[in-house]
C-alpha cells in the first residue's frame, strides 16, 4: 500500500472524483447469497474509500448511492435497501460530521421517507460549515431528470420576465443544477466492469476522465482507489486543445 501511495503525484490529485459504486447483487449471487448481502457489504468499501479520499486530500468526492431508475427494482430489495439506509445514516454522516466534511446531496429526496429524509437534512445543515472536504451523495438520481428540471425552472424564469433568453449560458445553466456549487467532475470510477455512465452527471462530467474495473463493489478498498488514482495521473487531459 505504502509503494501504492509513493507512485501518487501529490500535485495531481483530481478536484472531484465520482464513483459509480457497482456490483454489490453479483457480489452476493457468487457467494450463494442474497442481493441484500452486498449492499450490507458495501458500506465497509464507502468508508474505506472515503478515508482514502482523505488521505489523499480530494476536496469532493460525488458517491451514486441509488438512482432514480433504482426504483423500478423488486420490492424486496428497495425494502431492503431504505432499511438499510435508515439503520446507517446516522451513525456514518455523524463520523463524517467529526471528520469536517461537508454532505451535500443531490437528487429527487422527495421519493424517501419522510424519517431518511429528515436525517439527511439535518446532517446536511449540520455538516454546512464544515471545511476539510465536500461529500455528495447521489440518492435517486437521474442526470437527465437533472437537465430537465433546470430546463423548466429557467423556462419559467423567462415566462416571468426575470431573465431573458440571451442571460442563458454555461454559468447560468449549471446554476439551476443540483450541482450549481460545485466543479466539474474530473474522474468518475465505475466498480464492477460494467462501461457505462449510467444517468449520473451528464452535464457535470463533460471533460471527465473514465476508470472501469471488474472488482465488485464490495470488494473495493483504499488501494484499488489509489490504483484508479495513479491510472488517472497518467492521462493526458486536453480539453479539445493541443497539447
Ligand atoms: C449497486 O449494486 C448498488 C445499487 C445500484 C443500489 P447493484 O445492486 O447494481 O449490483 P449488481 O450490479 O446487480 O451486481
Ligand atoms: C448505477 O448502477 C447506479 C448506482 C450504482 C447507484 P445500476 O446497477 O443501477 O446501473 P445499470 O442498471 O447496470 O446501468
Ligand atoms: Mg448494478
Amino acid at each position: 500500500m505504502k509503494k501504492l501511495l509513493e507512485k501518487i503525484d501529490c500535485n495531481n490529485i483530481p478536484n472531484h472524483i465520482a464513483i459509480i459504486m457497482d456490483g454489490n447483487g453479483r457480489w452476493a449471487k457468487n457467494r450463494g447469497k442474497l442481493r441484500t448481502f452486498g449492499h450490507e457489504k458495501a458500506i465497509q468499501s464507502v468508508i474505506e474509500t472515503l478515508n482514502g479520499c482523505e488521505e489523499l486530500g480530494i476536496p469532493y468526492i460525488t458517491l451514486y448511492v441509488f438512482s432514480l431508475e433504482n426504483w423500478n427494482r423488486p420490492k424486496q430489495e428497495i425494502d431492503s435497501l431504505m432499511k438499510l439506509f435508515h439503520t446507517n445514516l446516522k451513525i456514518h454522516l455523524e463520523q463524517i460530521h467529526e471528520k469536517n466534511v461537508k454532505i451535500i446531496t443531490i437528487g429527487e429526496l422527495k421519493k424517501f421517507s419522510e424519517i431518511i429524509q429528515k436525517e439527511l437534512l439535518f446532517f446536511m445543515n449540520k455538516t454546512k460549515h464544515n471545511t476539510s472536504g465536500t461529500l455528495i451523495l447521489a440518492l435517486s438520481y437521474s442526470a437527465r431528470e437533472e437537465i430537465l428540471r433546470a430546463t423548466k425552472n429557467i423556462a419559467e424564469k423567462i415566462c416571468n420576465g426575470l431573465f431573458s433568453i440571451k442571460d442563458i449560458n454555461y454559468s447560468f445553466f449549471r446554476n439551476h443544477l443540483y450541482t450549481k456549487d460545485l466543479p466539474d467532475v474530473d474522474l468518475i470510477i465505475r466498480t464492477s466492469g460494467e462501461q457505462r455512465i449510467s444517468n449520473f452527471l451528464l452535464w457535470q462530467a463533460a471533460y471527465a476522465e473514465l476508470y472501469f474495473t471488474n472488482i465488485l463493489w464490495p470488494d473495493f478498498r483504499k488501494k484499488d482507489l489509489f490504483e484508479a488514482i495513479i491510472d488517472y495521473q497518467k492521462r493526458k487531459r486536453r480539453f479539445g486543445n493541443v497539447e
